[in-house]
């Protein structure tokens, strides 16, 4: 039976523990040279309704490097765009590529097309969650902690699909989480809500400082994501004080580690001298994009 990967949820640690062990060995064979075209022959169709840069580049250039291909299909070239049924595109894709992964705007559109597609979808991001993202943010903590499992992570911000995703991720994995986000911008309350129903040590809080202290990993993302950018003004005055910076690295662990999906907006969620600083790893969580989805996409499709 097919799998599709949508959710972090939806999968058991261990699978997931699987992942990040294909991660490590495809990584090491690439930065070698070595071949390791697990998914030769094999096909995967992009769709993107909404804008991308290293989602777009690493799922092409992970299919190449698996010794398959890549299409880029953008809505706005699509018959999908022009509003052909979800079910139909999700039907007639299966009879042509091996595996299909999608970007936009609603996680109930993307669990639509999967239960329509005889082929495994991969979830490249919805307004709901960012699941590859996330395996990608715990792949490289892992290289730089090896007790990643057993450290207080931290979400500044909003309560977007990012910060979702890491309570899924904490959820599964059991490590601690300490969210903080303005009152009116919480994460996804049914998100929050199945998820400390499963026992997961999840935290609320309006204070950036409190979530901070000690904390071993922060993360945060934009304060308007793709789709929220006519409540950009207003969302940067909801925002003021949720900001990584010198002073809040302060509260945090000595040696925490700083990340962020990108793309940034220094100035906003996070300071120029924190991304660039000796804490930021947010270009090896960039690069592990491509690793981590190449060991996604070979478990769901070779
Ligand atoms: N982090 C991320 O998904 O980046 P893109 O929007 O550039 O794909
Ligand atoms: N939260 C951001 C993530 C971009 C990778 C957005 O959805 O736009």
């Amino acid at each position: 039976m097919k799998k599709d990967f949508l959710c972090l949820t939806d999968w058991r640690r261990e699978e997931l523990e699987a992942i990040f062990d294909l991660t490590r060995e495809l990584k090491a064979k690439q930065k070698r040279g070595e071949e390791h075209h697990l998914l030769k022959g094999k096909t995967l169709g992009m769709i993107f309704e909404k804008s991308s840069t290293r989602t777009r580049v690493s799922f092409e250039v992970g299919m190449f490097q698996l010794g398959g291909h890549a299409l880029f299909l953008s809505s706005g070239n699509t018959q999908m765009g022009r509003g052909e049924p979800i079910k139909d595109t999700a039907r007639c894709m299966a009879r042509y590529v091996d595996g299909v992964m999608i970007r936009t705007f609603s996680q109930a559109a993307v669990e639509e097309f999967a239960a329509c597609s005889s082929v495994p979808v991969v979830n490249g991001l919805t307004d709901l969650y960012h699941p590859c993202q996330v395996m990608a943010d715990l792949f490289t903590v892992s290289e730089q902690r090896p007790n990643w499992r057993e450290l207080v992570y931290c979400w500044i911000g909003d309560g977007n699909n990012m910060a979702n995703s890491w309570i899924n991720a904490a959820a599964v994995f059991g490590f601690e989480l300490r969210v903080a986000t303005p009152d009116a911008y919480r994460p996804d309350a049914a998100v929050m809500e199945r998820a400390r129903q499963r026992g997961a040590r999840v935290s609320y809080t309006a204070s950036p400082a409190e979530a901070a202290r000690g904390a071993h990993v922060l993360n945060t993302d934009v304060w308007a994501s793709m789709g929220q950018e006519a409540e950009q003004k207003e969302r940067e005055i909801a925002f003021q004080g949720y900001q990584i910076n010198a002073g809040l690295l302060k509260s945090a662990a000595a040696d925490c580690l700083v990340m962020h999906c990108l793309p940034a907006h220094r100035g906003e969620e996070i300071t120029d001298e924190v991304i660039e600083g000796p804490h930021s790893i947010v270009f090896d969580e960039a690069e592990n994009r491509l690793h981590v989805q190449k060991a996604i996409l070979a478990t769901l499709m070779a």
